[in-house]
């Protein structure tokens, strides 16, 4: 999968893919603005080039009290996101070029108070995107929220890949804040709103991988 070709699409801003990043970014910037007075943890699993987040977070009067990490592989877009966290002065983002789907990635940055799943279910089989809604239950305090995206089924009007979602999540202790999903779009924005206690990370375990 050429990732940077995929990227294209966000200079149309009429594109889907535009439209699905406004809305992960309202979502993001409604948890910024209601987040409280104290330190906030993020993590970006298969971050890109971050867009989603940084541009939420510069010139947000909360942004200086975030600590950040971004998980991505792609070694030219890991670096253009670190260029616009330092241009934007996001001191507490921090870019690691490894595997989002690796426990080890996010040791030392969880419980986060937010996690970001975008671009990534739609990405992986079924199995996986279950056993990462149960591995949030790891890297999410009591209270986070998660913002994750999904596609529709291409050539599957008949399944919507949400149902089986909210269904993990729920098994997961997650419950449903919001779920954007216009009827002219081929996107989904959901959020979830973790009800458990954080669970302890599991050292060296592979919990994904795409399959494209
Ligand atoms: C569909 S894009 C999503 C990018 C970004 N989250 C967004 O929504 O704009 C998927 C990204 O995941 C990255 N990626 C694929 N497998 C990965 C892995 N195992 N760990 C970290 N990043 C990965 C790709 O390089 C690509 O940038």
């Amino acid at each position: 999968m050429d990732w940077h070709d995929w990227y294209r699409d966000y200079d149309d801003p009429g594109s889907d893919l535009s439209r699905r990043l406004r809305s992960v970014q309202a979502s993001l910037r409604a948890w910024l603005d209601r987040a409280g007075d104290g330190p906030l943890r993020i993590v970006s699993a298969c971050a890109g080039d971050g867009r989603d987040l940084l541009e939420v977070l510069a010139g947000h009067p909360a942004a200086p009290r975030v600590t950040a990490r971004l998980v991505e592989l792609d070694d030219a877009l890991a670096q253009r996101a670190e260029d616009v966290a330092s241009a934007a002065g996001l001191d507490g983002v921090e870019v690691v070029r490894g595997d989002a789907g690796r426990t080890d990635s996010y040791a030392g940055m969880v419980p986060a108070d937010l996690v970001l799943w975008c671009g990534v279910f739609g990405n992986l089989g079924d199995e996986d995107v279950r056993a990462t809604i149960r591995t949030t239950r790891q890297l999410a305090a009591p209270g986070a929220h998660v913002v994750w995206t999904r596609g529709t089924c291409r050539g599957r009007d008949d399944v919507e890949p949400t149902d089986a979602i909210g269904a993990w999540f729920t098994d997961a202790e997650f419950e449903l804040v919001s779920l954007d999903m216009p009827a002219d779009t081929t996107y989904r924005v959901g959020v979830h709103r973790y009800g458990g206690r954080t669970e302890p990370l599991d050292p060296g375990r592979t919990f994904f991988a795409f399959v494209r």
